[in-house]
């Protein structure tokens, strides 16, 4: 910005002609007269200083701090699920080196898949002090905003041993006196994921001899462990049991939880004690099934879960069964003349 300074009117002039006034003695002299000269360019450089540290370096430097910003997730609820929605518990921890400690707005934040533009959920983030060590808890429901991006995170959750996902947003940052700007958000968060299940087991198997008013004869445990920070809430799970093709009965877990570490759930199940057999007399002698376990499918108050169905179908379990074992504690292994110290080899 150029600033023009007016010339000295004649008048001026004249009076200085010969004169050998200093310098210091001309600008007293100077001053009164024009002191709305100097008023004015002082004004001038006040703003041209301040005006591009206002309206262009402050918008910068707040935007790069929300950048170098990070949030940390430690730990998460997925619970009450539906088809298209679910109740979320997010509770995270700002961390900024900075001191600048501004006041960030409440914003809609998109939640997307790496490599995904299109958010699975929205969430909406309440107003926060940006300063390191926040935290900020958000309790609310939240509406599935593309199935086929929540079924991505359904599955990369349940597969992986770490995920990503952004948050994505822009809201106001206000900092101090100074007016408000608008910053974009586009935070990376690494998440530990499920693993694929990986030590999943039973624990437990009884077969039931007596009538049951469930109709299944056998219950027991499973060993479930959840390496993540994340809980979640999946219902009714039933699932089919293979052995070499052959269906040998289906299972049921009901009203499943799965919380971060080892969960242990009880499981009931109704088995083809015809197929059980048959296999045991023709193929697996020693006595040791590998069971394929395959989800049928996740319902919470009667509604399907599709997204839970689609992760868990992708990611078939098998765990090795000492049916007589299973047989011997039934007390039914000696009316088949087998037990566990005479088995035959597979
Ligand atoms: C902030 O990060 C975005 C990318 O996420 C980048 O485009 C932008 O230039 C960065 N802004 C500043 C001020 O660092
Ligand atoms: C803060 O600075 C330390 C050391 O430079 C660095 O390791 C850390 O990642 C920074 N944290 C954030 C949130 O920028
Ligand atoms: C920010 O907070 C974290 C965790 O509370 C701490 O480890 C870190 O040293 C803090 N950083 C600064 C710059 O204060
Ligand atoms: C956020 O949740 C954590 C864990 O439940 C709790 O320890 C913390 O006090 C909560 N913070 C706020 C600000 O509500
Ligand atoms: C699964 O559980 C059974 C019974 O507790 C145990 O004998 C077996 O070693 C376990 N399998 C694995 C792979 O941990
Ligand atoms: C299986 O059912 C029997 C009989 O009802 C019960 O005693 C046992 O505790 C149950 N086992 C499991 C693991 O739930
Ligand atoms: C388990 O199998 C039986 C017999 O095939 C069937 O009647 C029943 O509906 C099945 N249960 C579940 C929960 O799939
Ligand atoms: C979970 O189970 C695994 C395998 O049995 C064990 O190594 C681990 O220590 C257990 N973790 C906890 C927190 O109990
Ligand atoms: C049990 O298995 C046998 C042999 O695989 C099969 O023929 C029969 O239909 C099955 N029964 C039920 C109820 O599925
Ligand atoms: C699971 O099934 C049982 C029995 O059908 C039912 O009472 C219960 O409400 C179901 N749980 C959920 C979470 O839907
Ligand atoms: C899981 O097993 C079922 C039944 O055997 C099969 O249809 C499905 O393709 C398997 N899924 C995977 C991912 O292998
Ligand atoms: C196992 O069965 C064989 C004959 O099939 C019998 O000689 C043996 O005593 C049985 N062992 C046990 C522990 O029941």
């Amino acid at each position: 910005m150029a600033i023009e300074v007016p010339k000295e009117s004649p008048t001026h002039v004249e009076e200085g002609v010969g004169s050998n006034k200093t310098f210091g003695q001309k600008f007293k002299r100077h001053c009164p007269r024009f002191w709305w000269i100097h008023l004015l360019i002082l004004i001038l450089i006040v703003l041209v200083v301040t005006l591009p540290v206002v309206f262009v370096a402050y918008p910068h430097i707040a935007q790069s701090e929300i950048n170098k910003s990070r949030l940390v997730v430690t730990s998460q609820s997925l619970l009450n699920p539906a088809p298209d929605a679910f109740d979320l518990q997010l509770n995270s921890v700002f961390l900024s080196n900075s001191s600048l400690h501004a006041q960030l707005d409440a914003f809609k934040a998109d939640l997307c898949l790496e490599g995904s533009d299109v958010p699975f959920a929205q969430l909406s983030i309440p107003a926060l002090k940006a300063a390191n060590g926040t935290e900020e808890n958000v309790s609310q429901r939240v509406q599935i905003q593309n199935k086929q991006q929540f079924y991505d995170y359904a599955k990369t959750s349940l597969l992986s041993d770490e995920y990503v996902v952004y948050i994505k947003g822009k809201g106001g940052l206000k900092y101090g006196k100074l007016q408000k700007t608008t910053v974009n958000y586009n935070e990376k968060i690494v998440l530990k994921g499920m693993n694929g299940l990986k030590g999943f087991n039973v624990t437990d198997f009884e077969l039931l001899t007596t009538a049951q008013p469930d109709g299944s004869n056998a219950n027991g445990t499973v060993f479930m462990p959840n390496p993540s920070m994340t809980t979640y809430e999946m219902g009714n799970l039933t699932m089919d049991m293979y052995t070499d093709g052959v269906l040998i009965g289906n299972s049921t877990l009901h009203n499943v939880v799965l919380k971060p570490g080892n969960n242990t759930l009880p499981f009931r199940a109704l088995t083809n004690q015809t197929a059980v057999v048959t296999l045991l007399f023709n193929k697996y002698k020693c006595g040791v099934f590998p069971v394929d376990i395959v989800t049928k499918r996740t319902s919470y108050n009667g509604q399907d879960l599709p997204y839970y169905d689609q992760a868990l179908q992708s990611n078939n379990l098998t765990i090795n069964l000492n049916v007589i074992e299973v047989l011997e504690k039934a007390g039914l292994a000696g009316y088949l003349g087998i037990n566990t110290t005479n088995t035959l080899p597979c």
